[in-house]
């Protein structure tokens, strides 16, 4: 009988914690291994060949060791950049997290997106193609943010953000013009969700914010169709590339995830 799947989730801090936790709900019988690699974080400010082999790097030795039926790169950094080098050289099956800007198109009504990201991800070639293919009319803004990363892991370990330096990165993303405002906002970065209501409560008007990872944990309940659903409840492990030790604040936060 075959055992319950092993699922690598992959980010370069806490925010892939955002696509664990829908991934676990797809997946409730799978064992988790959630992986941080904060000794390099935040990824947005790498140069982009250092990105691909650290990422390269990190993910050989975790998949030589937890043998994963399947990894997550929970990073938008990472995947915009490397994930089809990732397909090619590892035989793991990887589910990447790319701006949701499809979706975000055909959903919205005054065809004016934001894509709200780190400075790489929006400055990225594959970005800017899903713009050229999905964009279906609208006017599609982008918004590189180089310190929300860091202020979503700031909140998780307890260190308070105030509303004016959220606002000072998100403002940009709200535009009016010839009577047509934003509606919707790609959280392209998997930090963001962990400030929704933050960036709610400082939002000028009320917006559409896409959360890619729902999406994404249907992808893997997809590919994982195969395997049989299992009654044990989920396995789940966080390990950090830096070797920390959690701070109490932070211990509590990903205790809410589970760990
Ligand atoms: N969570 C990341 C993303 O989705 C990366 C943030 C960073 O390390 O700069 O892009």
């Amino acid at each position: 009988m075959s055992h319950a799947p092993t699922i690598l989730v992959f980010d370069s801090g806490l925010g892939g914690l955002t696509v664990f936790r829908e991934t676990k709900t797809a997946r409730t019988d799978a064992c988790f291994v959630y992986l941080a690699d904060d000794a390099e974080f935040p990824y947005g400010d790498l140069a982009e060949e250092k990105l691909v082999d650290r990422v390269t790097e990190v993910l050989a030795e975790a998949i030589a060791r937890h043998k994963p039926d399947l990894v997550v790169v929970a990073c938008n950094t990472a995947s915009t950049l490397a994930l089809s080098q990732l397909r090619s050289r590892f035989a793991v099956p990887f589910v990447g997290t790319v701006p949701a800007i499809k979706p975000a198109c055909a959903q919205s009504k005054s065809k004016r997106v934001t894509v709200l990201g780190t400075q790489a991800t929006v400055g990225r070639e594959y970005t800017r193609a899903l713009i050229r293919e999905f964009a279906s009319g609208c006017d599609v803004h982008l918004v590189g943010s180089p310190r929300l990363a860091r202020y979503a892991e700031a909140e998780l370990a307890g260190v308070a953000v105030d509303d004016d330096a959220i606002k000072g990165e998100t403002a940009g993303c709200f535009i009016d013009a010839d009577a047509r405002r934003t509606d919707t906002i790609v959280l392209a970065c998997t930090h963001y969700p962990l400030l929704l209501e933050r960036f709610r409560t400082v939002a000028p008007w009320t917006v559409d914010w896409l959360d890619p990872a729902p999406a994404i944990a249907r992808r893997v309940a997809e590919l994982l169709r195969e395997r049989p659903l299992h009654s044990a409840p989920a396995a789940q492990t966080i390990e950090f590339t830096s070797g920390r030790t959690p701070s109490p604040a932070l211990a509590q936060a990903l205790a809410s995830f589970g760990f």
